[in-house]
């Protein structure tokens, strides 16, 4: 499985400082890790305590920390990062790094790295427009520095002109178009985020640390939502299913710190914060991506796959013809699960969902012994389930059953990944 990429993430002492506080919380979102690094003037704009917190990760403030040189020395920190960020970049460290100054951490590691760099510059108009800033930024140009042009605008200082640093939402953008990756979601980008309520804490990442948490160093894969199969350009075969218990169930994994691969079929929800996020159409699709993620610890299959597919997908609309419509020939799609359960890298606890609308618990427990997998989690979809908010679930298992009353799907997704820590 890929691992997920890794931006590290230097903090100028500009006023614009507070923007990283957002911009971590959006890189995490979109399924990537990040770590830290303070300028002595950046800490005097936000607190190491805030960057850990949000990022996850121990804050690097200076060159001169005898744990840190020995356990992640400035080579290595950006030896380990796809992207280096510069946010924001003071005019004193563009004027440095143009220079070739190496002279506190994030100069020396810049200088010593030959991984792609971001410069976010954001300085008062004047600094900007300044001889100096700009002979240093064509020089970073020169030298294969991405710069990303300030925004125009009222700034912090009272005046008007460009060198407001842009939104975390376009830096998130550009972090993204230079990482290249079709599977990395701005978050926001195409989602309505107010449909998930107003609280400021959505989206946030839990505050205990990795080691204590029940699911560290596991990895989870977990499948979502529908699949979309092609008749033709414009129709598909579907189903109701809104990915809500598949996302609350990565979200609650990755805060129990699982490492969270998230297979997702077309939904419109947001990636839950440190989940890595993979997005699929079709249940070809689905399974390729399933057998690409492997190894896993555990395997939770939630989403409700089309069991047919069209035999053949028309090149063109297929047209009216005023008469009977044409015949579609339909094909079983493969069984994604059941083929887990017999793959050479199966998953040491595999859990399979499954949708009834009658008989849940005796349906469920044929398909327990039916999939060969360790637990079925079986829905009554008979009602308002699939698209509410709202689930009541039979855990089948092979010593025997639990009937979880009607609850929230987050309170699922929490008691579930509860019941999976004890397990494993
Ligand atoms: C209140 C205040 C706000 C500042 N804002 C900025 C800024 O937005 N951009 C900038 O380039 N420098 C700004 N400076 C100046 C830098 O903090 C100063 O040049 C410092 O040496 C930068 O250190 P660094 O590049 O190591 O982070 C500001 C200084 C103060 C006191």
């Amino acid at each position: 499985m890929d691992k997920p990429k890794h931006i590290l993430l230097i903090i100028g002492g500009g006023i614009a400082a507070y923007k990283a506080s957002e911009l971590i919380r959006l890189i995490k979102k979109s399924g990537m890790t990040v770590r830290c690094v303070l300028t002595e003037s950046g800490a005097q704009f936000v607190t190491p305590m805030t960057l850990a917190a949000l990022s996850e990760n121990e804050v690097h403030t200076t060159l001169w920390s005898l744990k840190d040189e020995t356990e992640m020395g400035h080579i290595q920190l950006s030896r380990e990062a796809d992207l280096i960020v510069i946010c924001p970049a003071t005019a004193n460290l563009l004027a440095k790094m143009a220079g070739g100054i190496a002279d506190d951490l994030a100069t020396t590691l810049l200088l010593a790295t030959d991984t792609s760099v971001l410069a976010v510059p954001a300085m008062n108009v004047r600094m900007w427009q300044h001889a100096a800033t700009q002979r240093n930024i064509e020089q970073l140009q020169k030298d294969g520095i991405n710069v990303m042009p300030p925004d125009e605008g009222d700034m912090a200082c009272g005046e008007y002109g460009p060198g407001r640093m842009p939104e975390p939402e376009a830096l998130m953008a550009e972090i993204a178009s230079l990482m290249g990756s079709p599977f990395l979601t701005v978050p926001g980008a195409d989602t309505d985020e107010t449909e998930l309520g107003a609280n400021p804490l959505a989206g946030q990442p839990a505050f205990a640390p990795d080691q204590h948490r029940p699911l560290h160093g596991k990895h989870v894969l977990v499948t979502a939502g529908p699949t979309r199969e092609p008749i033709d350009p414009v129709r598909y075969i579907a189903n109701r299913s809104s990915g809500l218990q598949g996302f609350a169930i990565a979200q609650a994994a990755a805060e129990a710190g699982a490492q969270v691969t998230l297979v997702a079929g077309p939904v419109h929800l947001p990636t839950p914060a440190g989940v890595m996020r993979v997005d699929v159409e079709t249940a070809l699709e689905m399974e390729s991506a399933v057998h690409d993620a492997l190894p896993a610890d555990v395997a939770i299959m939630v989403a409700a796959v089309a069991d047919w597919r069209a035999n053949t997908k028309a090149e063109q609309k297929i047209k009216k013809k005023g008469d009977a419509p044409a015949p579609l020939e339909l094909i079983e799609n493969p069984d994604i699960l059941a083929g887990l359960a017999t793959h050479d890298k199966r998953p040491g606890l595999l859990i399979g969902f499954a949708a009834e609308t009658e008989k849940i618990a005796e349906h469920a427990r044929a398909k327990l012994a039916k999939k060969r997998c360790d637990w079925i989690v079986a829905n009554d979809v008979s009602g308002d389930v699939m698209g509410g908010t709202d689930n009541s679930v039979h855990i089948v298992t092979d010593t025997g059953s639990e009937i979880w009353e009607r609850m929230p799907k987050s309170d699922v997704a929490q008691k579930l990944v509860q019941k999976i820590s004890e397990e494993i």
